[in-house]
């Protein structure tokens, strides 16, 4: 069994956060997502992963993941991004003839992939294995959506209008060879993209075997930055309290892991929080869900259910700062001075709330 992640996307919907890196170079709990993908792949006994890339996202993908999990790592372009059955199309040498479990590199899976790859049993007659979640009606809009019909899917469709279920495609599918032939055959859907939901559906049409696995314990697509922000939660909230730093007059409270080289001084954390290697804190407090990144400094601030990428310094900023996703080497400082005044130098698409005084 090979495995294929899929990493072309730009993460418009992420910027400006991924503007300067693609989205599965983003941390959660300080874990870039590409990395979860590699362990649920390597969990499931896959280590032959093919990685499909842009010629935009190559390069930090490559640096990413170099070394990580002793896994052999093929990348693929893909240029442009035309759709999910686009990306196969592109890895058909690299997958041959093999099966293959193929993961979008923005979904988590609280309990990996093992159960999916596992599931598929083509001595058995089965071609692929879909991934399924119940969703609320309005979410199944914005996803692929399947109906079920004795232990088989019998139809699948691309965000539609009028989902016929609430039973949402979450993005890991496991197929056999059968795939190629129909991908071959797939005309361009919606914003000229090849769907893979359409690939499947035309296995089903064509009298192939598509079976449905439900998604056990959490599943998160991080599209939005709140949706990181949840992912984020969700990570730590599996955290075990471990102090590897230096931690001086300081309250760590519930579950908090201070990495090695970080220092805390004067502070109170609740967690689930992480503090990354080599990060200052000091007179500051550190409230529930949130992760500082490598090399950060927050000095004189207050932080909660926020993730800050690494190198970023916060330095005697008022009020809290919660719900929020800051990238890697961002400066927010606080200043005394007259006029009393907000002074902003602010990337393109970024999303700033402040406190009305
Ligand atoms: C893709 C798939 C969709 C699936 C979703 C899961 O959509 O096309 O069928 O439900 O991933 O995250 P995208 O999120 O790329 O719009």
């Amino acid at each position: 069994m090979k495995g294929l992640i899929l990493a072309a996307g730009l993460g418009t919907r992420l910027r400006p956060i991924t503007s300067l890196r693609p989205k599965p170079t983003i941390s959660v709990a300080n874990k870039p997502l590409i990395h979860y993908a590699v362990d649920d792949l390597v969990e499931a006994g896959v280590t032959d992963i093919g990685v499909v890339v842009s010629y935009l996202t190559i390069e930090s993908i490559k640096e990413t993941l170099a070394g990580y999990r002793g896994a052999s790592f093929t990348y693929l372009l893909q240029n442009p991004p035309r759709g999910l059955a686009h990306a196969v199309k592109v890895s058909r040498e690299f997958l041959g003839d093999d099966p293959f479990v193929m993961l979008l590199s923005d979904n988590l899976f609280e309990h990996g992939i093992t159960s999916f790859v596992k599931a598929f049993e083509p001595e058995r007659g089965m071609n692929a294995v879909c991934a399924l979640v119940p969703v609320p009606r309005e979410d199944a809009r914005s996803l692929g959506v399947a109906v079920v019909e004795g232990g088989r899917i019998t139809r699948l469709v691309e965000k539609p209008e009028d989902p016929p279920s609430t039973l949402a495609v979450a993005g890991v599918y496991v197929f056999d060879a059968t795939i190629h032939a129909m991908i071959e055959d797939l005309e361009p859907g919606a914003k000229g993209e090849y769907q893979i939901t359409d690939a499947i559906q035309m296995l089903i049409t064509r009298g192939h075997t598509v079976v449905p696995v439900q998604v056990e314990g959490w599943w998160k697509d991080t599209g939005k930055p709140e949706d990181i922000l949840d992912a984020n939660r969700l990570q730590l909230m599996q955290l075990r309290s471990a102090v590897r730093g230096e931690v001086t007059d300081s309250n760590l409270v519930g579950e908090v892991v201070v990495e090695e080289g970080a220092v805390v001084r004067n502070t109170t954390i609740f967690g689930p929080a992480i503090v990354g290697r080599g990060a200052q804190v000091e007179n500051a407090y550190v409230g529930p869900f949130t992760s500082i990144g490598d090399d950060v400094v927050l000095v004189n601030a207050e932080l909660e259910f926020a993730v800050v990428g690494a190198r970023t310094r916060i330095r005697g900023v008022g009020p809290r700062i919660q719900g929020s996703l800051i990238g890697e080497d961002v400066h927010l400082e606080g200043h005394r001075g007259r006029p009393s005044s907000h002074r902003l130098v602010v990337g393109d698409e970024s999303r700033i709330l402040l406190q009305e005084s």
